[in-house]
């Protein structure tokens, strides 16, 4: 199977988990997109979806979705959402597509957070992806040189700008043992929106494109 084939099998497996819920959360990316295309046949079960980006609403919006803010629907009963690394404990690196303040806060908001991923998202260790981090732009250098100082080496992503106005620092290198002390030590450096270290608050539930078989992380 391409990657593409993994990434539809996965996004399939997830429609098993928005039966019978009025609000869907729904994260970005490629993975998303194919989930949110299969969605659209079900529209007329559920409310609506809160989105975790502008991309993600344009397609909800295209597809006839009705896109809620989230302020407005309370806790959402569950969020699918891709990830660019996933550890053995579900927890993820996210970001690559910029959108990860908000899909942090639809995680954080969501009583099931389901992952979909292909099998090439699996590591041991997370930190081989360079990890995301949106920062206030004035804030940009300052970050980077407190980046320095924990041992990785950020790269700003040029010609990029977040659907809140922000940057983004894409940090190579780091070696992340702790993930849940990488994550808040890097959320109290002043200028930093959010990181993509998704630890404190992880997946429930990862469904992984295998091919021959969609494995369930629990
Ligand atoms: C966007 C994300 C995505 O979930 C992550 O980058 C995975 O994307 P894809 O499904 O295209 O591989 O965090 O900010």
């Amino acid at each position: 199977m391409t990657q593409d084939e993994l990434k539809k099998q996965c996004a399939k497996a997830a429609l098993e988990y928005v039966k019978d819920v009025p609000v869907v959360g729904v994260g970005t990316g490629s993975t998303v997109n194919f989930f949110i295309e299969m969605l659209a046949d079900r529209k007329a079960d559920f409310e609506g979806a809160v989105s975790s980006s502008e991309g993600t609403t344009q397609r909800l919006k295209e597809l006839g979705i009705p896109v809620l803010d989230l302020n407005n629907v309370g806790e959402v009963e569950v969020y699918i959402d891709g990830a660019d690394e996933v550890d053995p404990r579900k927890m993820l690196v996210k970001g690559g597509g910029g959108a990860l303040t908000r899909e942090k806060i639809i995680a954080s908001a969501s009583k099931k957070f389901v992952c979909i991923a292909d099998q090439t998202k699996l590591v041991d260790v997370l930190g081989s992806f360079p990890l995301p981090i949106e920062v206030l732009p004035m804030s940009r250098s300052y970050v980077a040189r407190e980046m320095v100082k924990l041992g990785g080496q950020p790269v700003w992503r040029e010609n990029f700008i977040t659907d809140n106005g922000n940057v983004i620092l894409d940090v190579h290198n780091l070696e992340i043992t702790n993930a849940i002390e990488m994550e808040k030590t890097i959320n109290d450096i002043t200028g930093v929106v959010t990181n993509g270290l998704f630890a404190m608050r992880p997946a429930d539930l990862v469904l992984v494109g295998k091919g021959d078989v969609v494995e369930v992380m629990e």
